[in-house]
């Protein structure tokens, strides 16, 4: 259990992000919940969730993490609300066009990179210094980053990102801050079925296994918990592959 640890969740008004909240709140843990808009499913989520909520503090905290001032101007806010201490951050929110390598434009790039690796390092340097002895750094990748998925440039992030995890994991080993990563299949989130649009083939062989192969988000939000918690003390700069073992059949 937390014993009233704070946790710092990126992109928490859906999805993933959202679920890892409802799941560590259950444990007691105090959030801060990130997001970008004002408006929009996420913010709806994350007023609902505030006022809902009545077992843990939750703080919002707005950023677009493409955006290296705003997360900065973020950390200054939260300073000034009092909150001096982050004990874990769960790195999940992420952005990408979906096309061809091919027919990528700078812009594509920038978003990419600005976002996922850029957004995601940035979001570490301000944060780490908050950061307590035995606190933890959580990597939400995708199995893109393994396997070769069609017009999706998110997976070299995510490859990078898991790379990123054992350097970090290194480098912040004398603060004993823990980082690893949850790799995951196919998640029931918004993003299903656009992805079902994207990658009609990949869906279709899958659908005709016997095997479930899409994970629910509160699947993924069990791993985190326990990517937190004492529970994974042995566990140090890896990446957790939980795809329901759909990559292991042809
Ligand atoms: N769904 C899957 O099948 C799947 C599988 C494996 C891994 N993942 C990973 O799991 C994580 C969550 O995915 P998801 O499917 O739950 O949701 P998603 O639809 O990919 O949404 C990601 C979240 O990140 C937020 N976000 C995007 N860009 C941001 C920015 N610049 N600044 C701050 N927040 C930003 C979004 O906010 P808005 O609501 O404002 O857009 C949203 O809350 C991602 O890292 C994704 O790559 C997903």
């Amino acid at each position: 259990m937390s014993n009233g640890q704070t946790v710092l969740i990126t992109g928490a008004g859906r999805g993933i992000g959202m679920a890892i909240a409802e799941k560590l709140a259950e444990q007691g843990y105090h959030l801060i919940l990130n997001y970008r808009k004002d408006q929009g499913k996420s913010a709806a989520n994350l007023q609902r969730f505030v006022s809902a909520e009545t077992r843990v503090k939750v703080t919002l905290a707005k950023a677009d993490i493409a955006e290296p001032r705003d997360i900065s101007e973020m950390v200054k806010k939260l300073r000034q609300q009092g909150i001096e201490r982050i004990d874990h951050l769960v790195l999940n929110a992420a952005a990408a066009p979906f096309k061809p390598f091919i027919e990528m434009t700078r812009n594509d790039w920038k978003l990419l990179l600005n976002t996922n690796l850029i957004g995601n390092t940035t979001c570490v340097q301000e944060i780490v210094p908050l950061m307590t002895n035995g606190g933890t750094i959580c990597v939400i990748s995708s199995l893109g980053s393994q396997r070769v998925l069609p017009k999706y440039p998110l997976g070299i992030a995510k490859s990078a990102l898991e790379n990123l995890v054992r350097y970090l994991e290194v480098e912040l080993y004398q603060r004993n801050i823990r980082v690893n990563a949850i790799c995951a299949g196919v998640v029931n989130t918004d993003m299903a079925p656009f992805l079902r649009d994207q990658w009609p083939e990949l869906f279709q062989r899958y659908e005709n296994s016997p095997r479930r192969w899409v994970l629910e988000a509160e699947e993924v939000a069990n791993i985190a918990a326990f990517l937190l918690s004492d529970q994974s003390s042995a566990i140090r700069g890896s990446t957790l592959v939980a795809d329901l073992g759909m990559t292991l059949e042809p």
